[in-house]
């Protein structure tokens, strides 16, 4: 295997977008590849054939499941299947009590607002909140992790790549002062999974949650949560509901008897339609390989920073520390996203900057359109 091929090369051709437009914001969406779109056609097979065909739903759920697994290395049992990444942040959050001496959450200033919201409306539950803010470079000092985790801490909720300005968080270091003070740890994957890989057999994460919409190329409508089983089988959430059920076809009122593995995290009638295109997706990325997607999207950032340096823009994610994101700061985020997309680059905006946002399928050609389209419209870099 060449570690160093381009990968657009074999996998390009499955994209029908490229064929008209740059398209450069799988920090958005991943785009639709073919067997993706084949997969919907599958699922509403499935309805044309069998009508409530809840046999072939649920084991396409639990295909994600084990697709999951694989792409974390870790046992299915440790994988909730959910409806978004929120669903599983309240599922988590939901079990855990802010009354009996531990009442902190220590979360930081790099979060995607669904997590902000959730732990703050934790307050009415006893909680406390405190955000860890990153320096002028958008990078974590440890040392104010060790400064607010403390033993009164009960969680601590960490984003793995920022959605604003694509920094990469140094995840370990603060995992193991958290755990050091008995506090579980919650990482929001979303803007990494499927292009940084993250081994849940090394981490020491003890939730971990995402959804595949991005660049695992599946579904609005799907999501995930890992459990390990070691630290959090004693967790009973209450946000809760039937397929989180031991025996879901129990049909039980009277009791509450979740699934022993992180399966009880799950709630009511999976996303069906959303399984199948995600299952898909996840079998593109788990063919490449993360390590290989990695690599090779960060020949295609480091020349789209250069590129951006060269005509005197300033790019706000850390050299040494990012995802596949880059940000690049705007005097005007809503008109240079549309400006770009006049020339058929398709980016996006957040706080002030242009997220451009490489995967795989793109190439050189891409990053020299992207470099084209923001030099003719250089007048809107910051
Ligand atoms: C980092 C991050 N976390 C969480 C979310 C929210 O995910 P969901 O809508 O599946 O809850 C997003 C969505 O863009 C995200 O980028």
């Amino acid at each position: 295997m060449d570690v160093n091929a381009d990968l657009s090369v074999e996998y390009r051709h499955r994209f029908p977008i490229f064929e008209h437009t740059t398209y450069i914001n799988s920090c958005s969406a991943g785009a639709l590849a073919d067997t993706v779109k084949k997969s919907y056609d599958t699922y509403l097979s499935t309805m044309e054939l069998e009508g409530s065909a809840w046999g072939s739903w649920i084991e396409r759920q639990e295909i994600v499941r084990v697709l999951l697994a694989q792409l974390f290395k870790v046992t299915p049992a440790e994988i909730a299947v959910t409806t978004s990444a929120t669903a599983g942040v309240n599922a988590i959050i939901s079990a855990l009590d802010f009354t009996k001496g531990r009442n902190k959450i220590v979360t930081t200033e790099h979060e995607f607002p669904t997590i902000g919201q959730i732990m703050h409306a934790q307050e009415g539950r006893g909680a406390k909140v405190f955000h860890v803010a990153a320096d002028s470079e958008n990078i974590f000092d440890i040392d104010s992790f060790a400064r607010a985790i403390d033993d009164e801490t009960a969680l601590v909720s960490l984003t793995q790549v920022c959605f604003r300005n694509g920094s990469l968080t140094d995840l370990e270091p603060i995992i193991e002062i958290a755990h050091r003070h008995g506090a579980l740890v919650l990482i929001d994957v979303y803007q990494g999974v499927g292009s940084i890989p993250f081994d849940l057999s090394v981490s020491k994460a003890d939730f971990v949650v995402g959804g595949a919409l991005k660049y695992l190329l599946g579904a609005p409508g799907a999501g995930f949560l890992f459990a390990r089983q070691s630290t959090t089988a004693n967790l009973l959430p209450s946000v809760t509901g039937w397929f989180a059920a031991r025996d879901i076809f129990e049909m039980n009122i009277h009791s509450y008897d979740p699934a022993l593995d992180a399966r009880r995290f799950e709630a009511g009638t999976p996303s069906v339609p959303s399984l199948y295109p995600t299952a898909a997706g996840l079998e593109i990325v788990l063919e490449i390989g993360v390590e290989r997607i990695r690599q090779y999207v960060s020949g295609l950032h480091e020349a789209l920073r250069e590129g951006i340096i060269a005509m005197g823009g300033r790019v706000v994610t850390p050299k040494s520390w990012h995802g596949a994101m880059l940000a690049v700061a705007s005097n005007d985020e809503f008109a240079h996203v549309a400006a770009l997309e006049g020339e058929r680059v398709i980016t996006s905006n957040r706080d002030g900057c242009v997220r451009i946002s490489p995967h795989f399928y793109n190439n050189m050609d891409d990053i020299e359109k992207t470099l084209a389209a923001l030099h003719k419209h250089s007048n809107l870099l910051a």
